[in-house]
């Protein structure tokens, strides 16, 4: 039997739960064409909610075409170029002569090479000669405008993993290359998203910067308990397995409600619970993934250096005022300026989260395997 739970995949149909108010803001935005960015941790399920918000904005007739671009492993602007120009001609072809016709009709300066691909999942690829390019990336950022006015469509065009931009050449040209183009585009809008907080902010909400003030900013939160819990109460159900609403509670706790974990969690329960499940279960699935997590976790800590180390020590113990006399002694904190560094590098590590000046762990399985097997 397939399992009910998923994780490091995108959520879909019956494994997509809450979220409502966030599906219904995208939607509006995305059929009325305001441009969004969203922002969260990493694994918060930002791409999922993408995905079911297109799916549900697509239904119906209309003249609405949404296409993505992941910058997972982009590197640089002209890979992005070429993603940005297939995704594009893609979504707004029906068949690839098409997709050949509007590259043909559409490019005046820069003149594609268009190979039609073995991979039946990528009709085709694009290729550009990157001098030219970098002479005319307006022929690519403006695409998607030309099309629409002339195909009478709208267009949103989703960028997943847009923190990357930032190992680009010359990110703040880019980005002004970019927003110069973007802002004037009638037809086509723009949802930006991804998971470096502290580096979106900055593009986003920074005054100086090229996308300030670009669309509206999302932060995406986690799933709340509630949501959670008829979620795993009902996937029980639904394959013949048996489980409280106390232990599904149990389960949310200790994945302190990150959606990813709360599935991967369900999951090692689900597949130890032969009938009904008992809280016994779930404490060792529990360890389980802890444990399976612990080499990764061990990796990450031996990278530390000491201050880092010893801010985590007092995090995992509850210490509240990090910058206090006490904590800093009783810590071997070298002075509030230290804490201070340590806190930031902590942050642009993505091992801790700073909402509204609140610190917390990003991922709730390290913060339990500093606690129970490293400082232990
Ligand atoms: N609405 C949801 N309902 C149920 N599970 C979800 C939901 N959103 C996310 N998840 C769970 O979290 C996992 C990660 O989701 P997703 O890939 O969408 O997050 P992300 O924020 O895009 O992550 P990343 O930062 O790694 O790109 C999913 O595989 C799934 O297990
Ligand atoms: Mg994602």
């Amino acid at each position: 039997m397939d399992t009910p739970f998923v994780f490091g995949k995108i959520a879909k149909s019956e494994n997509f739960t809450d979220r409502e108010r966030e599906t219904a803001l995208l939607v509006t935005n995305f059929r009325s064409l305001i441009n969004t960015i969203i922002i969260s941790p990493r694994r918060w399920g930002k791409s999922s909610l993408v995905s079911k918000a297109a799916e549900t904005a697509l239904t119906g007739k209309s003249p609405l075409r949404i296409c993505s671009v992941d910058l997972f492993n982009v590197r640089d602007e002209e890979e992005f170029y070429k993603l940005l120009a297939m995704a594009v001609l893609r979504v707004t072809s029906s068949r690839w002569e098409e997709a050949v016709e509007s590259a043909r009709r559409f490019f005046r300066q820069l003149l594609p090479k268009i190979v039609l691909s073995p991979d039946p999942l990528n009709e085709f690829s694009i290729d550009f000669d990157w001098k030219e390019l970098r002479q005319n990336p307006e022929e690519v950022l403006d695409l998607a405008e030309k099309i629409a006015s002339e195909k009478n469509l709208k267009i949103v065009i989703c960028v997943d993993e847009f923190q990357n931009i930032a190992g680009f050449d010359d990110q703040l040209f880019f980005q002004k290359r970019l927003r110069s183009h973007w802002q004037q585009h009638q037809k086509v809008s723009y949802c930006l998203y991804g998971s470096k907080r502290h580096m979106l902010l900055d593009v986003f909400t920074n005054p100086s910067m090229p996308f300030y003030k670009f669309g509206e900013v999302l932060f995406l939160e986690k799933i709340d308990t509630g949501s959670w819990k008829s979620f795993i109460c009902n996937r029980f159900s639904a394959t013949g397995k048996k489980i409280s609403v106390e232990l599904a509670e149990i389960i949310v706790r200790l994945a302190d409600n990150h959606p990813y974990y709360v599935q991967q969690l369900s999951q090692q329960v689900w597949l130890r619970t032969e009938n009904s499940c008992t809280e016994e279960i779930v404490k060792q699935a529990h360890i389980s993934v802890v444990e399976q997590l612990s080499l990764l976790f061990a990796t990450i800590t031996e990278a530390l250096p000491d201050n880092q180390l010893n801010l985590l020590r007092a995090m995992v113990a509850g210490e509240e005022a990090l910058s206090s006399n006490e904590v800093l002694t009783k810590y071997r904190l070298t002075s509030s300026a230290v804490v201070t560094r340590s806190r930031k590098a902590l942050i642009e590590k993505d091992i801790l989260d700073s909402k509204a000046g609140e610190l917390s762990f990003q991922d709730p399985m390290y913060r339990y395997w500093l606690e129970q097997y490293f400082f232990k």
